[in-house]
């Protein structure tokens, strides 16, 4: 069982490269897989999401090539010969996002079966407006056996108004649409960077899509898509969380390779905790040297402050001098973390949606599970930053979405490491040697 081993202390300083955003890389491997031309993705993050994708659309025959074979980050993706319209298989259970291909193969096919989706356990993550919207198109659409089958003899545009805010739903409705026979409209759409990304590749490969980016979205259907290249928008959490690494650490660090407007939630809620941030092209600096002071945070879909974001900030307000509110409004069982963050003396209630924080002096090193992904690289950071050594354990939730975590710690002075241990007894007897390095 793969872990993480922390001994924490050290301010994170320097900087660090920002990789392409997974989310976005998701929707954008679907949307290519559209087109019988080849279609070239660069900047694709080199994550375990991604790694069961890629092999997801390998097994209906999708063709994927490395251009440079010692480049994983940049893949070409040929539609031409794919064979089935149906994927089973136990890689595309783990992961979410596996949902894209229902609205991919539906808008190429008219026709797909896809295993019902997986991902974190954050609530009860529903995918009714997905079904919602194909059934507008005109595509009937069940669940048999644990997979979700759709079917269409012709898709036709629609007005179609989202009950909630959801990105994939929003993302899965573009998908469809964009092969569907006239105007589509969705209402109420997400804003969010990556449903721009996915619209920006599928217009490079030949769709008429207008508004991505805004709560309306006009897609006018088209009947084939070309080949295309399209390079994918930085991480806005991983820059995120590197930028609250070095706030709960003290440090000063500068992530690049981002788009600054895609992180102002993100800067504006450090700024009132008090960190220094600047930003400067395509970069930010978060620096931070006195203690970070109490805030309110309230998730809510993009331009608002990002759930992916909510358990990192957590950790910095753990240490902040004072009582902070966290309100969690997208996702009902995002807070799993906080009985983890307690184990390492944080001082924290949580009431239905919404976590009561009360800054504590320093948190202490202890053993950890991470329960989902951001989560997870949450208690890394609380790692970072307590005193003495933590084990966080469960990181293949983290692996699925942060390229190089513990090397790009390492590299800005976190003493981090990935082991590899079979038993308890083991990991203990690791954390007491490293805490005898200290
Ligand atoms: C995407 O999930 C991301 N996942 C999540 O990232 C992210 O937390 C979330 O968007 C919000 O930004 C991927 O892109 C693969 P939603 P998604 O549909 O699309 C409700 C991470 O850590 N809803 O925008 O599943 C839903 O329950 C992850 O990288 C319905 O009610 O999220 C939630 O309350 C975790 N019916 C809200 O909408 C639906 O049909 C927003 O969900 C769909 C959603």
């Amino acid at each position: 069982m793969e872990q993480y081993l922390i001994r924490g202390g050290n301010p994170l300083v320097g900087t660090v490269k920002i990789g392409g955003a997974k989310n976005s890389a998701l929707g954008i491997l679907a949307a290519a897989i559209m087109s019988d031309e080849k279609v070239t993705i660069r900047n694709l993050p080199d994550v375990n999401d991604i790694h069961i994708f890629l092999k997801a659309i390998k097994s209906i025959g999708a063709e994927v090539e490395y251009p440079d074979p010692n480049d994983c980050h940049v893949v070409t993706i040929c539609g031409k010969n794919i064979f089935t319209h149906e994927i089973d298989n136990d890689y595309i259970r783990k992961i979410r996002a596996s949902y894209y291909l229902i609205g991919a193969l539906l808008g190429k096919y008219g026709e797909a079966g896809v295993a019902l989706p997986g991902g974190c356990n954050i609530g009860a993550r529903p995918i009714d407006q997905h079904q919602k919207g194909f059934r507008a198109l005109g595509a009937r659409v069940w669940i048999d056996r644990g997979m979700i089958f759709t079917k269409a003899e012709k898709l036709t545009g629609r007005h179609i108004y989202l009950d909630v805010v959801s990105v994939g739903a929003t993302i899965n409705i573009m998908l469809a649409a964009s092969m569907a026979e006239g105007t589509t409209i969705i209402e109420n759409a997400a804003r969010e960077p990556h449903v721009v990304d996915v619209a920006q590749l599928l217009t490079k490969m030949g769709a008429d899509i207008r508004g991505a980016g805004t709560d309306r979205i006009k897609i006018n259907g088209v009947k084939k898509f070309h080949a295309a290249d399209h390079e994918i928008i930085p991480d806005q959490i991983e820059a995120g969380t590197f930028m609250c690494a070095a706030a709960a650490t003290m440090g000063d660090v500068t992530v690049t390779h981002v788009i600054p407007q895609h992180l102002e939630a993100v800067s504006a809620k450090l700024m009132d905790m008090g960190a220094q941030v600047d930003e400067n092209g395509d970069s930010i600096r978060v620096a931070v040297t006195n203690r970070l002071q109490p805030t309110t945070i309230k998730t809510m879909p993009h331009p608002g402050f990002p759930t992916d974001m909510q358990a990192q900030f957590a950790v910095c307000l753990a240490l902040a001098e004072g009582s902070s509110l966290v309100t969690e409004k997208i996702f009902e069982n995002r807070f799993k973390y906080t009985d983890e963050l307690i184990k390492m003396g944080a001082n924290i209630r949580v009431e239905g949606n919404t976590a009561f924080i009360t800054g504590v002096d320093k948190l202490t090193g202890a053993t950890v599970s991470a329960p989902d992904l951001r989560a997870g690289a949450a208690l890394v950071i609380a790692g970072l930053a307590a005193e003495g050594c933590t084990c966080v354990e469960n990181i293949h939730f983290i692996q699925r979405g942060y390229e190089a975590f513990a090397q790009k710690l390492r590299s800005l002075g976190g003493d981090i490491r990935k082991v590899d241990v079979d038993s308890d007894s083991e990991r203990d007897r690791m954390l007491s040697r490293l805490a005898m390095i200290s």
